[in-house]
């Protein structure tokens, strides 16, 4: 039940620091800061094929980056409906993982099932632990979000997040890519991520006041860089879902290369902007957006230093370790698509048109 929340969707949101901290305890060990042995041997992976839908797809970018990052395995990532159609060039030696909340969606399963065939291993990042993917995949890879009622992936997608992070570090440990130390670093930084979604979930006052502004937006833009970019179109297609509102999630460094064309004084740009190796790239795309006269929510540590231009606003953000970012930064994402949602007073947990799980194309 619902509780003290106005929303299933609230809930789930606030759960976040424990169903992640229960998430990354399936596959790190907190006492002895080592990854637990993962159920592959990927040393032996020579390639990750991963398919999936809709958020469950944007989870699965962001484990792309840390695949290719922290383990130098090489990791593509395909939208299941279109995977399953194009006959794709596949090779032994690729692990297929399908990542779904629900563990039902028809084209992702399908996707799954046609690599099996091709003599694939196969792996499943599911929630529903007794689901036909969770069957269907050779190794089940649970995550331990607990069921999800809001329509709106919320708490799903970030124990998606950590179960892949998870995965990636273990990967990387495997394939003699991270050294021990490195390994009880990684290890300790994500174990930090419970406390700092906590932290984040703090933001809540400020997310509010921009959304009344927000919420008379007839487009949105959401801007990133690295993990940032894949959670710039989760943060796009959350708004698009609850409120309505059309949004597009976009790589920051892309802005020029067409949807800058868009910016007036009635286009916001919200853009995630953690203090990395790409802020001051990022904050300089955030300069020709208000050179522009487009108005700015720019989602920062405070520490960041502020980039010129008028019409920017900041929302402080927790200051996080790198590898950790995108469950941290999920939550003001999800905070600002739910009070703009609430603003704009549509059915938070079962937006119209919208079915919980796609079971059918
Ligand atoms: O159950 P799945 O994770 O396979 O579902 C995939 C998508 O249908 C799902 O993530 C959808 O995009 C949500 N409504 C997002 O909030």
């Amino acid at each position: 039940e619902k509780g003290e929340y106005r929303h299933f969707m609230e809930k789930e949101i606030h759960e976040q620091p424990d169903s992640v901290q229960h998430t990354l305890s399936e596959y790190l060990d907190l006492v002895s800061g080592k990854v637990k042995v993962p159920s592959v041997d990927f040393a032996a992976v020579e390639r990750i094929q991963i398919v999936a839908c809709g958020t469950a797809f944007y989870a699965s970018q962001i484990g792309k980056y840390a695949f290719e990052r922290y383990a130098g395995l090489p990791c593509d990532i395909e939208i299941a409906s279109e995977f399953r159609y194009r006959q794709p060039a596949v090779t032994q030696g690729t692990l297929a993982v399908a990542v779904s909340q629900s563990g039902e969606t028809a084209d992702t399963l399908a996707s799954l099932t046609w690599c099996k065939a091709q003599g694939l291993k196969t792996a499943a990042v599911v929630n529903v632990h007794s689901s036909s993917m969770a069957r269907e995949a050779e190794v089940l890879w649970p995550t331990h979000a607990g069921p999800e009622i809001g329509v709106a992936s919320t708490k799903a997608f970030t124990a998606q997040v950590a179960a892949l992070l998870s995965l990636a570090v273990a990967a990387g440990v495997a394939r003699g890519k991270i050294d021990a130390a490195q390994e009880a670093e990684l290890v300790k930084a994500l174990f930090e991520a419970p406390r700092l979604i906590a932290e984040a979930l703090q933001m809540d006052a400020g997310i509010h006041a921009l959304t009344i502004d927000l919420a008379k937006a007839r487009d949105v833009l959401f801007l990133g860089r690295g993990p940032m970019f894949p959670l710039a179109m989760e943060g796009a297609l959350k708004l698009k879902e609850i409120s309505y509102i059309h949004a597009e999630g976009y790589a920051a460094g892309e802005l020029k290369h067409g949807p800058i064309a868009l910016i007036d004084e009635a286009t916001p740009t919200v853009a995630l902007a953690p203090l990395d190796d790409l802020f001051e790239k990022t904050a300089s795309n955030l300069q020709e957006v208000a050179a522009r006269g487009g108005p700015v929510i720019m989602i920062a540590p405070e520490k960041a230093p502020d980039p010129h231009g008028a019409g920017i606003r900041r929302v402080h953000a927790p200051d996080c370790p790198a590898l950790i970012s995108p469950l941290v930064y999920a939550v003001p994402m999800q905070l600002l698509a739910y009070y703009t949602a609430v603003q704009k007073g549509t059915d938070v947990d079962q937006p119209r048109n919208l079915a919980k799980s796609v079971t059918v194309e």
